[in-house]
């Protein structure tokens, strides 16, 4: 039988938490930023080369049967400074089968970075968070990755990842992507740089629920409170309050349903989701124009917004340093706030439910969320559910 060559041995361990340890930040809850997101396919293969050819989200390292890990195949992209990881199930009987069955497409693990894993994890337990994984050491030849895991809203979790002695490709027990598939073509990026927020739609009702769990479990506090009145359409609307956490680095805006003449946008994704989840993941660059024509020219599709948008653009947001035709050809959103302005725009669903989509976002100032844009993203959207017979 021959043998395979390209196996990671690695190693998989609870922690023990009764060991008498030394506190590695004041604060047991303090996050350094997003560390990654998980989403789940139905093939990573698939849509790890939808993510490195219409993204730019380059493949840097693999864990699947021919790593010896037979549970699953997993794929991590790396762009600027995000990095995705995108894993699929090998057999219906495995609960990622069962949650793409269920959700399709979708993001399973918003993954912060932390100094002190066990801290994180003991400290949020402790003020009420439910468990998923204990907190447990991944290691490999390169190195260890402590992870623990509690649940969020819907299917959803979060994991503190501390990486404080890990030089290896994202993971113990991944292999570099090359090595793997050495003959893969060369991706260039896009020009994204940073996760901005990611975004989670949650029940009517909801939203001050998970709100009070931001706060109470993570310490997060409330950076903007939009009310339904200011992002209303005469057909659908919506609440929204954005979570605050990680010193500023993390952002998470968390909308609900509002009652609204026919179905809103949140409501369609609730559907179609089967339940709560994230809705948009947000890439922060500081030149939208090149990435936005680089991934326009990719075959990336976006969300159309009308040409009389661009009408009221100088007098609702004045100058912008940016070329308002290329702005206006590109179709991306402006917005102003107190703080300076900011450009954004959001691509159409990365799969055939009305789920999981990406916004493209560059600050010049503001540290909104374009609450003005609103009102012009939902006439576009549904646009998009009229055409689908969903509104
Ligand atoms: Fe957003």
């Amino acid at each position: 039988m021959a043998t395979q060559k390209n196996v990671v041995p690695f190693t998989c361990a609870l922690r023990d938490l009764g060991k008498s340890r030394t506190a590695k930040a004041a604060d047991p809850l303090a996050i350094d930023g997003f560390d990654h997101v998980h989403l789940y396919a139905d093939s990573a293969r698939q849509s790890a080369f939808y993510l490195a050819h219409a993204f730019g989200f380059i493949p840097i390292a693999y864990r699947g049967p021919e790593t010896g890990w037979k549970e699953s195949v997993s794929i991590a992209l790396k762009q600027g400074g995000v990095l995705l990881c995108v894993t699929s199930a090998l057999k219906s009987s495995s609960p990622i089968a069962a949650h793409v069955l269920k959700h399709s497409f979708s993001a399973k693990d918003v993954a912060f970075r932390v100094p002190d894993c066990d801290a994180a994890f003991q400290e949020a337990v402790a003020r009420g968070a439910k468990p998923v994984l204990p907190p447990t050491e991944w290691a490999d030849s390169s190195g260890a990755v402590i992870q623990a895991s509690i649940q969020t809203y819907g299917d959803t979790i979060h994991s503190f990842v501390e990486r404080t002695a890990f030089s290896g490709p994202f993971w113990p027990g991944f292999a570099p992507y090359s090595k793997i598939f050495p003959k893969d073509a060369t991706i260039e990026e896009c020009g994204l740089e940073v996760i901005d927020h990611v975004v989670g739609n949650v029940e009517l009702g909801k939203m001050n629920e998970w709100v009070g769990f931001y706060e109470r479990v993570l310490g997060f506090s409330q950076l903007t409170h939009f009310s339904d009145k200011d992002i209303s359409t005469e057909y659908s609307a919506l609440m929204s309050k954005v979570m605050n956490g990680g010193g500023g680095k993390i952002k998470l805006p968390i909308n609900e349903p509002a009652e609204g003449k026919r179905k809103s946008q949140i409501e369609e994704y609730l559907e179609f989701n089967e339940g709560p989840g994230v809705q948009h993941i947000a890439f922060r660059t500081q030149d939208i124009l090149a990435v936005v024509s680089r991934l326009r020219a990719r075959g990336v599709r976006f969300l159309f917004v009308p040409k009389t948008y661009y009408d009221e653009i100088p007098s609702r947001v004045g100058t912008i340093n940016e070329d308002l035709s290329k702005v206006r050809e590109l179709g991306i959103l402006v917005d102003r706030d107190e703080d300076g302005y900011l450009l954004q725009i959001f691509t159409k669903n990365l799969q055939d439910r009305p789920t999981l989509f990406f916004e493209i976002i560059q600050r010049e100032g503001s540290q909104g969320f374009g609450a003005g844009n609103f009102k012009a993203l939902f006439e576009a959207i549904e646009r998009d559910q009229a055409e689908r017979g969903n509104l």
